[in-house]
């Protein structure tokens, strides 16, 4: 079967068109072309551990997402107006784009999925009403999907076997938080940020610093031969023993490094002072999932959203895993941003549970 898929939450539009075998008639029969986890190791260097089971043998057809970065960029940030009036614009081509790159037509899709929430509720609108319209007439069902469920999933994309329990970080522009996924599609909240999310702190270090939006790739490429030691930053803890992150204090001690070493956007050592914020975000959260590794004794980790593109954070994530002798996921990077086939890939898994949803059209978006 193949669903089509859309995602809006923010400042990316993006569709795409998944194939998986359909789970009301399906046997176990090979998918269209080799699954994309097949192989021992991935190209993004994530590890795949046995054979696929048959329900997940699911394609990416084709994943478009058009990027708003060069409209919100003079703002150092999403201008919500904004990013609902491009979508507006986009969405008609970006849909078309992902049928003709999967070469397949609008009377084959048997199933439609659209982001409900979190995220800006008019650039959540936009995609949801298209998404409705098109289920609508085409008589299919459709399935609103929660963005950051869509972020966890990303990774069973390319490893579908990972091993339950999966502890999973979730570190995005909007979100950081930890969840304990005992089972498909379970989502057990371990902890979260209490104020700024770790890629909204980059953003913010960034437009202070007038290096551009967002925040995460610039301090990423400007600090990549900086010594992530030249500046004193401590780790963060919070005066309990929860698993809470924050975020706000770390800012703090940046602006405050800022101010007493004068640093500018020209400044000989920005990339120092670059390299070592990102290291210490990196370490803050990998000390984390350290922690809730302990509590609850998982079989795998994942690593997702927009901030695990970071090579710092991966790398970082990648030792951890080592010593502690875990399997550790992190998706390609295109599949770590916001994009469409993690929403697909959520709807799949639903409707493989519970085929045959309708089309609601009281389906409703959510802002948090
Ligand atoms: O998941 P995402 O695409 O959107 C939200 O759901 O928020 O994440 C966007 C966040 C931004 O804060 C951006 O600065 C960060 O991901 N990001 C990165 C990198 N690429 C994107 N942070 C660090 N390093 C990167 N390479
Ligand atoms: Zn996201």
């Amino acid at each position: 079967m193949f669903v089509l898929a859309i995602e809006t939450s923010c400042d990316e539009t993006s569709a795409a068109v998944l194939h998986t075998p359909d789970p009301r008639t399906h046997t176990g029969v090979a998918s269209r072309r080799p699954p994309a986890g097949s192989a021992e190791k991935s190209a993004s260097g994530t590890r795949t551990s046995g054979p696929r089971p048959p329900e997940a043998a699911t394609e990416i057809l084709s994943n478009i997402v058009l990027s708003q970065d060069e409209i919100h960029a003079p703002y150092g940030g999403v201008v919500p107006e904004l990013a609902s009036r491009q979508h507006i614009k986009t969405i008609t081509a970006i849909v078309g784009e992902a049928l003709t790159r999967a070469k397949v037509g609008l009377e084959a899709i048997d199933l439609y999925a659209v982001t409900q929430g979190p995220g800006l509720i008019g650039s959540l609108l936009v995609g949801l009403s298209f998404a409705k319209g098109l289920a609508y007439y085409h008589k299919k069902p459709l399935i609103g999907v929660d963005h950051l469920e869509g972020h966890l999933e990303a990774c069973f994309l390319e490893n579908p076997a990972i091993a339950y329990p999966v502890l999973g970080l979730l570190v995005s522009g909007g979100h950081t938080a930890l969840y304990l996924m005992e089972e498909p599609l379970s989502y057990k909240l371990l902890g979260k940020t209490r104020d700024d999310a770790a890629g909204e702190a980059l953003d913010k270090i960034a437009k202070f610093l007038g290096l551009g939006y967002p925040g995460g790739p610039v301090i990423e490429k400007l600090g990549r031969n900086g010594d992530p030691k030249a500046f004193p930053f401590a780790v963060p803890r919070t005066k309990d023993r929860s698993l809470d992150f924050s975020f706000s204090g770390l800012k703090t001690g940046a602006l405050k490094l800022i101010r007493e070493h004068g640093i500018t956007k020209d400044h000989a050592r920005l990339a120092d002072f670059l390299a070592s914020f990102e290291e210490i975000v990196a370490r803050t959260l990998v000390g984390h999932v350290r922690a809730a590794a302990d509590q609850v004794q998982p079989r795998s980790l994942v690593l997702c959203g927009g901030v695990a593109r970071n090579t710092r954070l991966r790398t970082r994530f990648q030792e951890f895993a080592r010593q502690a002798g875990l399997d550790a996921y992190v998706p390609s990077p295109k599949l770590c941003t916001d994009n469409a086939a993690m929403v697909g890939a959520v709807a799949l898994k639903r409707f493989a549970r519970s085929p045959g949803p309708s089309t609601d059209l009281d389906l409703d978006a959510f802002a948090r």
